[in-house]
């Protein structure tokens, strides 16, 4: 899986890497790192519109729903709105990292030891990992989406997932979402090259990740992280760039990599409300309204399943 992954992404004219590989502990803990960086306003921003809104969501959302959370990886978004709801029936994290989904399952089922707690290790874009959901049983189930995930897919595969989500759904059930939205390239670019340099070494980790599962070499000092925003393609684009000519060897083939040529790793995009209710809609998500902090950097949107 993860070698043919690589070997496809890497046999590209624009080399690629899925970024769903970035995501192993170490680079799941570099990531907890981002959302605490000064230059990282998301996380900030979406956990103020949070507190400031959790009261008229909790009501919004009604009694005795279940919070299904694809990607939860820590799950420490959730806990407000857990402990702000009425009565929910359950809580499902699923995540790609099983020791950062375990641990948060611990911590969750200490602190509200009323509520079940169900974590699923494993990809959330696959279906086998919802096979355990199928028997949430009858009532609402919401599912929780915070950070800008959906910004990580391009907007096809966006469309794709949400329509994925919703045939997961019954009608009556909603998504409580969180999105970036377009604004100043300057405040974009700094976020995802931050001055610490976090993003660049999470970025490099997944070459470290290749050395260490793959039996491949790649020299992490011959590569630079590189963000920059694309504003026709409305995205925060990632790429590791190769500092010289070289070749690296994985699992015993080699690939060669000119001066300054590239490794898409990421994307991020960026919508305007409009634009972003325009997917939901197209996914078969009514949205129902969204909240959003006063400098309009960042929203969240509820949406129903028809
Ligand atoms: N979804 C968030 C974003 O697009 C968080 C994120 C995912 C991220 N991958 C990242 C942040 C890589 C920095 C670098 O911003």
């Amino acid at each position: 899986m993860f070698l043919r992954d690589v070997l496809e992404g890497l046999g590209k004219q624009q080399k690629t890497l899925p970024c769903k590989y970035l995501y192993d502990e170490i680079g799941s803990r570099l990531f907890e790192r981002i959302c605490e960086l000064d230059d990282y306003y998301l996380t900030r921003t979406e956990a103020a519109i949070f507190s400031d809104n959790m009261v008229d969501m909790a009501r919004q959302i009604g009694p005795g729903a279940a919070i299904v959370e694809p990607g939860a990886g820590n799950c420490e978004k959730v806990q407000p709105l857990l402990e702000q709801l009425d009565s929910p029936r359950g809580y499902y994290p699923i995540d790609i990292s099983p020791e950062i989904l375990l641990a948060a399952r611990a911590r969750i089922i200490a602190q509200l030891p009323d509520l079940e707690v169900q974590a699923s290790v494993g990809d959330f874009t696959r279906p086998e990992v919802w096979r355990e959901l199928d028997d949430l049983a009858a009532g609402k189930t919401v599912l929780f989406f915070p950070g800008s995930t959906i910004g990580n897919f391009d907007p096809c595969q966006a469309g794709e997932l949400l329509q994925f989500f919703a045939t997961r759904l019954r009608s009556g059930d909603a998504i409580l979402i969180g999105t970036d939205l377009v604004k100043d390239s300057v405040v974009l670019e700094r976020a995802y090259c931050d001055s610490e340099h976090v993003t660049a070494a999470f970025n490099k980790n997944i070459l470290a990740r290749i050395n260490g599962e793959l039996d491949a070499d790649f020299d992490l000092s011959l590569f630079a992280h590189r963000a920059f925003y694309h504003p026709l393609r409305q995205r925060v684009e990632m790429h590791l760039v190769s500092l010289k000519e070289h070749c690296v060897r994985i699992a015993g083939r080699q690939v060669r990599f000119a001066e300054g040529e590239t490794i898409h790793t990421e994307n991020s995009h960026k919508y305007s409300v409009t634009g972003f209710n325009r997917l939901l809609d197209e996914a078969g998500f009514a949205p129902i309204r969204h909240w959003s902090d006063l400098q309009q950097r960042y929203a969240i949107h509820y949406a129903q399943v028809a």
